[in-house]
């Protein structure tokens, strides 16, 4: 490990098919900051299981999501890709920092309100804990950036929070981690309801594209997507009273690297026809060249796991010394 570089450190939930907006608003970026940076890269698998799931899909999805880090472009030579329930300290560190979090400090996240919200049946005390689990996952690792999606910043805040806290009563322990979130063109929003995240777990799909969907399928709701029903037809950039069309503009600029500016210049004057078809053509080269390589992995789990075994045991060595370091402050023996 390179000691000079800054430590990075991210993660998705395998709760489900990562889609488009996973790949515009957050890995993407993280493919940007694998030359730069000591990239930590994991899948939540334990953040999974704080919503009802079904084994086998959730064994499915673990690898499916591997393959999709490497098919994107995420390279394992540079990278530490692990599963989080392969590194057992997070679960350790996890208890600590709960003792060093207040009860009303989870109960005011959005994000729990909203997930108790819609699961009324199950509001277990792991969906309550859940943004302790990530600060364990991010202060195991001496983190100093956090690259997340806007819906993420609530917890990143309280990871800090919590990391001063234990730092007031032990001396410098945590690293306090810093944010690191992408531009306004990197929140890609819900094809149908652009005043909402498109979200992997959206019970409406038409709503979402999927990275392994079939292109005929995401053709289809390309040409549903709404663009915007009360100003004129143009095609520019407005987050405000132009949603849809701003949500679009976003995945084309993500999937090509090109300006929004210049994507207004090259559409000025044409239709919204028009610009869905070639926003279709768009998608579809890099869905074809992504799932090809995505196949290619997926087929190999023997590779797979030799990838996630060669992760978890880098990742151990530094969660380690941080578990140590944290027992002996606290006083354990
Ligand atoms: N909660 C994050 C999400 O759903 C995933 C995650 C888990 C994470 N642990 C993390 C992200 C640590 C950043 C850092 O998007």
């Amino acid at each position: 490990m390179n000691v000079l570089k800054k430590i990075v450190f991210s993660a998705i939930q395998p709760s489900g098919q990562l889609t488009i907006g996973n790949y515009v608003g957050v890995i993407r970026q993280w493919i940007k900051m694998q030359n730069s940076y000591t990239c930590f890269y994991c899948i939540a698998d334990l953040h999974a299981i704080t919503i009802r799931h079904v084994s086998s899909e959730l064994r499915k999805n673990i690898l499916d999501t591997v393959s999709l880090y490497l098919a994107c472009g995420i390279n394992p030579r540079k990278n530490i890709i692990f599963l989080q329930s392969h590194v057992h300290q997070h679960a350790q560190l996890n208890w600590f920092l709960n003792c060093y979090t207040y009860c009303g400090e989870l109960s005011r996240m959005t994000q729990f309100k909203n997930k108790s919200k819609r699961s009324i049946k199950n509001i277990n005390s792991g969906l309550l804990n859940y943004p302790v689990l990530m600060a364990s996952d991010i202060l195991l690792y001496d983190t100093n950036v956090v690259p997340i999606g806007h819906d993420q910043i609530q917890h990143l805040e309280l990871t800090r929070n919590i990391a001063r806290r234990f730092n007031s009563c032990y001396g410098n322990i945590f690293t306090i981690p810093d944010k690191y979130v992408f531009g306004r063109n990197c929140n890609i929003l819900s094809l149908l309801d652009p005043d909402k995240k498109m979200s992997k777990s959206d019970s409406n799909r038409n709503n979402v594209i999927f990275l392994l969907e079939s292109i005929d399928s995401i053709s289809k709701k390309i040409a549903l997507a709404v663009t915007d029903s009360n100003s004129p037809p143009s095609i520019h950039y407005d987050i405000i009273n132009k949603k849809g069309i701003s949500n679009l503009l976003n995945i084309f600029s993500g999937l090509t690297d090109r300006t929004i500016s210049n994507l207004e210049l090259e559409f000025s004057g044409k239709s919204y026809q028009d610009f869905k078809s070639d926003i279709i053509e768009v998608i579809s080269d890099f869905i074809k060249n992504l799932q090809s390589s995505y196949f290619y992995y997926r087929k190999n789990e023997d590779y797979l796991k030799k990838i996630l075994n060669d992760g978890a045991f880098k990742a151990c060595i530094k969660a380690d010394t941080m578990l140590k370091k944290v027992k002996s402050a606290i006083g354990l023996i």
